[in-house]
């Protein structure tokens, strides 16, 4: 059970999402495999983001905020959502993207730049001010000088960090792991900006669960920010929990060619989840995750184990596939 703290919350899911058994493909992969629904959360089209947002927005709202900005790759399911989401609050929203962001190298094969979540961003009312790919540090200094644009035309402006990871993004999934009325051995989702995997990490943390993060994101720095994310998570809690690099598993060996890049073995997982289970994945997030997955169970690294894979949406993306 979570420690419940008094945050400002906007109600935007439905939870808890469905968790069940895959019966045929633990027959198929030998282990006891479930699935937990975060793509099932009710809001705009469901996804691990509606989770953080019930708190990010609920920030907003508690502080008058009258503008958000934000930025991130043009087909993000976490801008989707968070257009959705403040246009039910009649909150302005602004967001500047790119194509296919990178660290290093640009890769190829993005998403296309229309159709998918892009589509459903125009239904949702969004600004979007798509910019030439570049580094991801480009697109948040463009992200600052959009938010001090609308500083100066008066506007009570909250700059939202890409995939809303922030302390309450993984409060709420702190939060979240208490859903699981099953006990598993091993927990396994997709992780990219950092507030799933931490929240989820940091809930765990001392049971008998261990949760291995997917990498979307080939940069395995990212654990020292999930190591602090835990920190400050902590000062939500206040549980004195004290997470160390060693505590976060985030699984490099799946991204593929690069972030935003669909890889085969993702697009071969997401047959094998619909054709086995009628349950579709992405290409960008839960492809990978659910690739590493079915990797894991063929070599033997799941054998005898009750595994939980934690769905985190991202099914618009389907439909923006170069
Ligand atoms: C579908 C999907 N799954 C997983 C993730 C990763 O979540 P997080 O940013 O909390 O690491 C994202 C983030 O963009 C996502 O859109």
């Amino acid at each position: 059970m979570a420690t419940t703290v008094a945050l400002p919350k906007q109600n935007l899911i439905i939870t808890p999402t469905p968790l069940h058994p895959l019966p045929r493909l633990s027959d198929e992969l030998g282990i006891d495999l479930w699935i937990k629904r975060d793509d099932l959360t009710g809001f705009a089209f469901g996804g691990n983001k509606g989770r953080k947002l019930e708190y990010l927005l609920g920030e907003a709202v508690a502080r008058g905020y009258d503008t958000i900005v934000t930025c991130g790759s043009a087909q993000s399911n976490f801008i989707r959502q968070l257009a959705t989401g403040c246009a039910m609050l009649g909150i302005r929203f602004i967001a500047v993207v790119m194509q296919l962001p990178y660290e290093f190298e640009p890769a190829d094969g993005g998403m296309r730049t229309e159709g998918g979540n892009l589509l459903l961003d125009e239904f949702a009312g969004a600004e979007m001010r798509l910019i030439p790919n570049d580094k991801w540090d480009v697109l948040m200094a463009a992200s600052r000088a959009l938010r001090d644009e609308q500083v100066a035309l008066g506007r009570n402006v909250f700059e939202i960090p890409i995939g809303g990871s922030s302390p309450q993004g993984a409060y709420a999934f702190y939060e979240a792991a208490s859903e699981l009325t099953e006990k598993f051995d091993i927990v396994i989702s997709a992780s990219s900006s950092g507030s799933t995997q931490t929240g989820l990490t940091y809930a765990f943390h001392g049971s008998s669960t261990r949760y291995h993060g997917v990498a979307c994101d080939p940069e395995p720095e990212m654990v020292l920010e999930f190591v602090e994310l835990a920190r400050q998570l902590d000062q939500i809690t206040g549980l004195s929990r004290q997470l160390t690099v060693d505590d976060f598993t985030y699984d490099l060996r799946f991204v593929g060619p690069g972030y935003g890049v669909a890889s085969e073995g993702s697009l071969d997982a997401i047959r094998v989840a619909a054709q086995r289970e009628g349950v579709f994945l992405d290409p960008i997030y839960t492809g990978k995750a659910f690739h590493g997955l079915l990797e894991m169970a063929r070599s033997g690294e799941l054998a005898g184990k009750k595994v939980c894979f934690w769905h985190t949406g991202g099914t618009p993306a389907l439909f923006a596939l170069p």
